[in-house]
């Protein structure tokens, strides 16, 4: 069985073609957070990126536009057609993987990691691997910009999507990543009450 029971599959092959954003989690531009980040880097460095989760590409054209070399990876084969259709780059390779299930050579060549909203989608009980994979695919000295909706530790608003809790967000620095930044705003949404978006930096 897959982590994710094929899922996320069925929405993007069940999805209106004419009509992408009716799949609850696409809205066809880059992650607003992610826009930021690129907006105010401050060295014009622009290694290799991997997007985890890309669903329908927006992300990775947002890398690549900015000069990375990009990995994108969802497990929906659809999603990867689809985004493959929609950024036809060069520069980015979307291909089919599943995070729990990714070949060696992923680990530890990142420049810069971007994931949103996957790890809350999948069951808690798989948190503390997803973190350390997470974490291991980021190269010495590289980053990690995570963007995920978040509770209060002593909270419980249930899923799915599982609002991660405050202290999973220092669960990263077990595996070498440092947090260099950290913002969190309200949300209004009944998801949870807070999202949040953490720029960490591995220091090994
Ligand atoms: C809630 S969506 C978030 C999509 C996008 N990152 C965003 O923030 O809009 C979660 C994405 O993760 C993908 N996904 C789910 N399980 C996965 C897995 N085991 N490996 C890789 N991708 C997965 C889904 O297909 C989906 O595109």
């Amino acid at each position: 069985m897959s982590h994710s029971d094929n899922f996320f599959e069925e929405v993007y092959k069940n999805a209106d073609k004419d009509n992408l954003v009716s799949i609850p989690w696409a809205n066809l531009v880059a992650n607003v957070h992610l826009v930021s980040y690129l907006n105010v880097k401050d060295d014009m460095t622009y290694g290799r990126a991997l997007v985890i989760g890309c669903g329908l590409g927006d992300d990775a054209d947002a890398l690549a536009k900015m000069g990375y070399e990009v990995d994108a990876i969802d497990i929906s084969q659809t999603a990867i057609n689809m985004a493959k259709e929609r950024f036809p780059t060069a520069s980015i390779d979307f291909r089919v993987e599943d995070i729990f299930k990714l070949p060696e050579f992923m680990f530890g060549v990142y420049d810069f990691v971007f994931e949103s909203r996957t790890i809350q989608s999948l069951d808690p009980k798989f948190r503390d691997e997803l973190i350390k994979t997470i974490s291991d695919l980021v190269a010495k000295d590289g980053e990690l910009l995570l963007h995920a909706n978040i509770q209060d530790d002593h909270e419980n608003y249930g899923g799915p999507p599982w609002p991660l809790y405050r202290r999973e967000l220092s669960g990263f620095e077990k595996h070498g990543l440092k947090v260099h930044q950290k913002n969190e705003a309200m949300i209004t949404k009944p998801v949870a009450p807070y999202d949040a978006v953490v720029h960490y930096k591995k220091q090994l």
